[in-house]
C-alpha cells in the first residue's frame, strides 16, 4: 500500500465517522424520551453504517457528546437565525440535517463543507426529503486542512461582510492542532461582527482516562484515530478573538449553561471528557 493509498484509506474511513453520529442520532431519535430530535437521521442510517455504529459503541464509543451538542447547536443556531443572521456554514456537516430539519427562513443560506464525496452520499440518501429544506442550501467539497475552502466558499456566494453563524462539529479529533488553529484563524478572518461559532472538542483529559482505552485504539486501528484534545477550550477560543463560553459535558449535566436544557446523566457518563463552545465576535 502507497502512502497516497494509505492516507486515502484514512479519508474514507474519517468520512465514515460522519454517518456513525447520524446513526446515533436515530437511536436518539427513537427513544421515548430523546434530547435529540432529528427525523431524518434515519434515512442516513443504511445496514452498513448501523453496523458501524454498533462496532464503535461496543468498543467503548460514547452517545453524549454527539447528542448534547446536537441540542446545543439545534437551540444556538435558531436564537442566532431569530436574530436576524441569515448566513450558515457548516464545516465538517457530514450528516448534518439541519437544513432539512429545523425549517430555516427561506432568507437562509445554509453552506455545507466536507470532504469530496462526503455530501453527495448525503444527499443521495436524503432524496425522499429533497424538498424540505426551506432554506437555501449550498454544498461544497474541500479538505478543511488545506487553505483552498475560504476561496471556495467565498466564490459560492459566502458574504464576510454579513455575519455568519458557524458550525464546526465532530471535527477537531481528526485534525492536528496546527490544522485546527488555520481553520479556527481563517473562521476569525470571514466572520464579520456579530459572527457566531459553534463548536465542540474532546477534553485532553479523554485521552489520559483509562476508560477510553479501547475505543481510542478501535478507532486508531479503523484509520480514524482521535488526534487531538484540549484542556481550556474557553481559553483557547478567547485567544482567537473570539467571546466563547465553553462548557464541559459534566458541566451542563450540571445545569451549567443558562439556555441549555439540562442533559441527563445517561448522555454524560463520567468518561465522556468532552466540550461544547459557543463563541461571538462583538
Ligand atoms: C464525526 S463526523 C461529524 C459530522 C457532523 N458534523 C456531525 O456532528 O455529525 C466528522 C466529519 O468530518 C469530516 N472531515 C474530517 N476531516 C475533514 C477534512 N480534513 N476536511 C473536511 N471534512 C473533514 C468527515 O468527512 C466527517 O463527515
Amino acid at each position: 500500500m502507497t502512502d497516497t493509498d494509505r492516507q486515502d484509506t484514512a479519508s474514507e474511513a474519517v468520512k465514515e465517522t460522519g454517518f456513525i453520529t447520524a446513526v446515533i442520532r436515530a437511536i436518539e431519535n427513537d427513544r421515548p424520551d430523546p434530547y435529540l430530535v432529528d427525523r431524518h437521521a434515519e434515512l442516513l442510517s443504511t445496514p452498513r453504517s448501523r453496523a458501524m455504529a454498533d462496532e464503535a459503541l461496543a468498543a467503548g464509543g460514547t452517545v453524549g457528546s454527539v447528542i448534547v451538542r446536537g441540542r446545543f447547536g439545534d437551540i444556538a443556531l435558531a436564537r442566532s437565525v431569530a436574530d436576524g443572521i441569515t448566513q450558515v456554514v457548516c464545516l465538517a456537516a457530514g450528516g448534518d440535517t439541519r437544513a432539512w430539519r429545523l425549517g430555516l427562513p427561506a432568507r437562509t443560506t445554509f453552506f455545507e463543507v466536507d470532504l469530496p464525496g462526503q455530501l453527495a452520499a448525503k444527499e443521495a440518501l436524503l432524496d425522499p426529503v429533497r424538498d424540505r429544506p426551506s432554506c437555501r442550501r449550498i454544498g461544497l467539497s474541500a479538505d478543511l486542512r488545506h487553505d483552498t475552502w475560504p476561496g471556495e466558499l467565498h466564490s459560492a456566494g459566502h458574504d464576510p461582510h454579513a455575519p455568519t453563524v458557524w458550525i464546526v462539529e465532530g471535527l477537531l479529533p481528526y485534525l492536528r492542532l496546527d490544522h485546527f488553529t488555520q481553520l479556527i484563524a481563517r473562521i476569525r478572518e470571514m466572520s464579520a461582527s456579530g459572527s457566531v461559532l459553534l463548536v465542540d472538542a474532546p477534553h485532553a483529559d479523554y485521552f489520559t482516562d483509562p476508560a477510553n482505552e479501547s475505543f481510542l485504539a478501535f478507532m486508531e486501528s479503523r484509520g480514524s484515530a482521535f488526534r487531538l484534545g484540549l484542556d481550556d477550550f474557553g481559553g483557547f477560543l478567547r485567544r482567537h478573538g473570539w467571546q466563547a463560553e465553553a462548557y464541559t459535558l459534566h458541566a451542563l449535566a450540571e445545569g451549567a449553561c443558562p439556555w441549555l436544557p439540562t442533559p441527563p446523566a445517561r448522555l454524560c457518563p463520567p468518561r465522556d471528557h468532552h466540550w461544547l463552545a459557543r463563541a461571538r465576535l462583538g
